[in-house]
């Protein structure tokens, strides 16, 4: 069924606004520091199903609760010395804990797909920050794209993926970071889940010790399915050149209209990434995208891009 989705500015207005759809059980998209969260409520079950069937997205795929403190996350998860120091240096921040969860948390066995533990994340961004004050809940909020396809890093991009399908997206123009955030689960150690927003060197600076790497095979964060944020056309990836019936994402020395930076600068790349894969994708030709290297948030990069490269199932 279609319905009709309101565009909200990130107004004393528009954010009241969206924060009584959220506690009315509705569907809000919002701008976070690394891309636009699709946000419902996570202790209403129903609009916690209202995401899924939005986004299409497989029923087994956990989504991470957005908090406005530190506080807040501690009354949804056991909390521990190192989640503090984690917390204390990256949020607000792109940084994702999963810990485990408190049975008294609230929060719907739909957002965590049946695991004991939670993700829980505190956003930054001044609209995200007063938004998730006045809904004065926890906040459920996948990337806000339909399930597989590239995440939106402005209001149009949410508007071309889901508009008709949710019930409001609060325009705070583009997203700073442009990456998803880093997930790793606190436990005795710190282990990676998902590369993003936070470099590894950064946390392991914080904790002084290596991260744990993903085992292998194991599926222990499911945004890690293969294929993922993948775009329409197909993508070769480490091209230096494009054939003549591809278009160019470049980097650095490997110039082209379309490119991450210019100037190899990985940050940008970084913010640049999705719009710059929506445009290409937007074009319908095969794209080929030019190397980028591994260091600091190129790791994080090119795990997005071997996914969009990835096989269709
Ligand atoms: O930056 C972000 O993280 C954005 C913004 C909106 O906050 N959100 C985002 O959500 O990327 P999503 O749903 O696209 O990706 C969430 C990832 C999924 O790969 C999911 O499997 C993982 O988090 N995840 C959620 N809960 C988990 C848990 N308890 N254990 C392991 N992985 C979990
Ligand atoms: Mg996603």
């Amino acid at each position: 069924m279609k319905i009709q989705t309101e565009r909200l500015e990130a107004d004393p207005d528009g954010i009241a606004r969206a924060a009584r759809l959220l506690r009315d059980g509705r569907l809000v998209a919002f701008a976070t520091e690394t891309v636009y969260g699709l946000g419902a409520d996570a202790t209403q079950g129903d609009a916690v199903a209202r995401i899924y069937e939005a986004k299409g997205r497989p029923a087994f795929n956990p989504l991470i609760v957005h908090v406005a403190s530190i506080d807040a996350a501690q009354r949804l998860v056991t909390w521990s010395a190192l989640a503090q120091r984690l917390a204390e240096a990256f949020w607000p921040g792109p940084l994702t804990l999963v810990l485990p969860l408190k049975p008294e948390a609230g929060v719907s066995s739909l957002v965590t797909a049946g695991l004991p533990t939670l993700a829980v994340r505190m956003p930054q961004g001044a609209a995200a920050q007063v938004l998730l004050r006045a809904a004065d809940r926890p906040i459920a909020a996948p990337s806000a794209n339909p399930s597989g396809r590239i995440s939106s890093v402005s209001a149009d991009h949410v508007m071309a993926g889901l508009g008709g399908r949710i019930d409001a997206v609060l325009d705070a123009g583009p997203c700073q970071v442009g990456l998803e955030s880093t997930i790793v689960a606190v436990g005795e150690h710190v282990q990676l889940l998902r590369p993003g927003g936070i470099p590894q060197e950064a946390l392991e600076q914080v904790l002084g010790a290596p991260l744990q790497q993903p085992e292998t095979g194991a599926i222990t964060s499911p945004g890690q399915l293969a294929s993922h944020y993948a775009p329409g056309a197909r993508v070769r990836l480490n091209a230096t050149s494009a054939t003549p019936d591809e278009i160019l994402i470049g980097f650095g020395p490997v110039q082209s209209a379309l490119t991450l930076s210019a100037s190899g600068d990985l940050r940008e790349a970084a913010a640049r990434l999705f719009a710059i894969l929506h445009e290409a994708d937007a074009d319908g030709r095969p794209i080929a995208v030019a190397p980028v290297p591994m260091e600091g948030l190129g790791q994080a990069i090119n795990d997005r891009l071997r996914r969009a490269a990835a096989p269709r199932k």
